[in-house]
């Protein structure tokens, strides 16, 4: 793909006027602008602004100060509207460090060398230097909008890629066997698919496992349970679509004291029995495995989720082999009568072989990150659970360090820990009955509420328009809504905060919700059914930069990959849904300050409005919503 410079030729060519070359401050030395590093693009794919200014900045910074060994990185932040789009606050900084010495009376001065070094651009107009040193700038209205018609109106979708290309694990959802998922496995899930889909989006290479809890000594209670409830298993399988129940009963059976049949004896020789291959406890176990399988996946299909089962049975064989060798590199102290490894400053250590010799939960882990970093060569590794276990996974990622299977910065291991869901009372969320909730009702009950109110919002539509949705349509609409509501409020929520389960909220059409979205989606719909235009055959070359908040507008949509960018720096997915919020209320203010329809600018502001419908769209996409083109 050929590569795109930032600045045009034009850019170049033009002379430096009030950009650069200003008066020499105190008794600096003068300054001249820079030579600009060109940053190469791909043609098509939006383009991050705040890197472009970082980017001028840097060379301005060195050109101001080129005797500056270490020189500071740019720090460029948006800012507030009076003063312009971005700021610069590196001069108060400099002025300490060298300003000074090389004459400067100000941080002031320093802003003004910094400011009279900027490589010529056609990107920024207005910077001004403030008394404390800060530059402000405002980028340029028909910079912007060639750059709107350059990465999105003239591509098909909207795309952003990221700089350098990663192979990366995801660990999510990862629910245990024969036990029904619970709202944390929900949390996982969701935030689990939308990162794959940021992450896939920018071009890596994304494997997403689901390190589900398939082995461990509950299967010798559960197959001996089975043995004994279902004799005829093998050849009819048991209808246990009430999977919960099969384990609380198997559960009860294990810990009946007055039990005469050595249920407890035989259940443990069930264990070793499976571990050491014995064909029906292997067959018994894929059974379970299998039922639970089929259940999981009606929950996945419903949230359009991808995963390759990889669970905790996998890596039993790899376990031993990696314990011998870390015993031989000499990382392994016995404690207690286990095998353990202790990470730096922790009192707790890592088990790696219980004191009966059986494997556990950090034995998996401890064979599977190796799997990851090692075998597969994953550059990247993203564990995905509650807050819970994050000191499980400190230590896993401490001994990865330890034994030289991760070295930063060329691999990065993240532990995207959440808080707990909660019911209205603030406690763990439970149904009344004090069971834990199941997560298909979860999801059914919000497309049930959304359905009532859609129905509700029809009859007063009908009465207008007299056109009405199919029973099957309601039912998509309402699934599509109902979903999207549970799906945004989670993802909204800051990652490690706890947050309420509440439907009200989830699908209050005026607050921070998806319902919310959806609106502002048809809404832009309804005015391109109404132009009676087809957007294609509006040339794009007729969009302009009239208004405020047209720019406002237009400037929110290219920060979409500034977004994805801090996204992907700290992992925090509420930096997006409140991008989709913002955008949102600015394209609101937007119809109130620019009719669209019927004016000398119609096909301009049609436009605008094509533009935030495809950044808009390619939000919910990677937020896992699915939009409706008619609410
Ligand atoms: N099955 C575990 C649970 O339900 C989550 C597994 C997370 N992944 C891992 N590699 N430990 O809590």
């Amino acid at each position: 793909m050929k590569a795109k410079p930032i600045a045009t030729v034009e850019a170049k060519k033009k002379d430096k006027g009030d950009k650069g070359g200003a008066a020499p401050a105190g008794n600096m030395p003068a300054g001249k602008p820079a030579k600009m590093t060109v940053l190469k693009f791909a043609p098509g794919i939006m383009r991050p602004i705040q890197k472009q200014i970082k980017q001028l900045f840097a060379d301005a910074i060195k050109g101001a100060f080129p005797d500056v060994k270490d020189q500071p990185e740019p720090v460029i932040q948006p800012s507030r509207p009076q003063f312009g789009d971005f700021q610069c606050n590196n001069a108060m900084g400099l002025f300490k460090a060298h300003g000074k010495a090389m004459g400067a009376r100000s941080p002031k001065d320093v802003g003004e060398l910094i400011m009279s070094c900027l490589p010529a651009n056609d990107l920024l107009d207005n910077v001004n230097v403030a008394p404390q040193g800060f530059i402000s700038m405002k980028l340029n209205s028909k910079w912007l909008a060639k750059l709107a018609k350059d990465t999105v109106l003239d591509v098909e979708g909207v795309d952003y890629k990221a700089d350098t290309k990663r192979n990366v694990v995801v660990d999510f959802s990862s629910p245990n066997i024969a036990k029904e998922m619970h709202v944390g496995h929900l949390r996982s899930t969701i935030i689990g698919e939308s990162t794959c889909r940021i992450l896939e989006m920018v071009g890596h290479d994304v494997t997403r496992l689901n390190h589900t809890g398939d082995w461990g000594t509950q299967f010798g209670m559960l197959i001996e349970y089975m043995r004994e409830a279902y004799p005829d298993y093998v050849n009819n399988m048991p209808d246990l679509s009430d999977l919960q129940g099969f384990y609380k009963a198997a559960k009860k059976r294990f810990e009946d004291e007055n039990d005469t049949t050595n249920f407890k004896k035989r259940a443990q020789m069930r264990v070793v029995a499976l571990q050491s291959g014995d064909k029906e406890s292997l067959l018994a176990w894929k059974t379970i495995c299998e039922i639970s399988r089929v259940q999981f996946n009606i929950i996945y299909d419903k949230l359009g989720v991808t995963l390759e089962e990889r669970g905790e049975s996998y890596y039993n064989d790899l376990i031993s082999p990696i314990i011998t060798d870390l015993k031989a590199k000499g990382f392994v102290k016995e404690s207690d009568g286990a095998q353990c490894f202790f990470p730096e400053g922790q009192e707790v250590p890592l088990i790696l072989v219980k004191g009966d010799g059986g494997f556990g939960y950090d034995s998996t882990d401890t064979a599977a990150i190796h799997h990851r970093l090692v075998t597969s060569k994953a550059d990247w590794v993203i564990y995905i659970t509650d807050l819970g276990q994050e000191t499980h996974f400190f230590k896993v990622f401490d001994l990865a360090k330890t034994v030289g299977w991760h070295t930063p910065p060329k691999t990065r291991l993240d532990h995207m820990g959440f808080g707990v869901v909660q019911g209205a009372d603030g406690k763990r969320f439970r149904t009344s009955s004090g069971e834990s909730v199941k997560l298909i009702d979860l999801l059914d009950e919000a497309s049930r509420r959304a359905e009532v109110e859609l129905k509700r919002r029809q009859g007063d539509a009908d009465e207008k328009t007299g056109s009405a949705l199919s029973e099957a349509e309601f039912k998509d609409a309402a699934e599509q809504i109902g979903y999207g509501a549970v799906r945004y409020f989670d993802l909204k929520q800051n990652r490690k905060t706890n947050y309420k389960f509440d439907y009200d909220q989830m699908l209050d059409p005026k607050g921070n919700t998806a319902v919310y979205l959806f609106y502002a989606y048809a809404r832009i719909l309804s005015i391109q059914r109404k132009s009676g235009k087809a957007m294609k055959d509006i040339p794009n070359s007729e969009l302009t930069i009239g208004s405020n908040s047209e720019r406002a507008l237009i400037l929110h949509l290219l920060k979409f990959p500034d977004t994805i960018e801090t996204v992907m720096s700290d992992l925090n997915l509420h930096w997006l849904t409140e991008y989709c919020y913002d955008l949102c209320n600015i394209l609101t203010t937007f119809y109130t300050e620019n009719r669209v329809l019927g004016v000398p600018e119609e096909n301009s502001r049609l436009l605008i409005c094509e533009a935030a419908r495809k950044v808009l769209l390619k939000c919910f996409n990677l937020l896992g919503l699915k939009p409706l083109d008619r609410i």
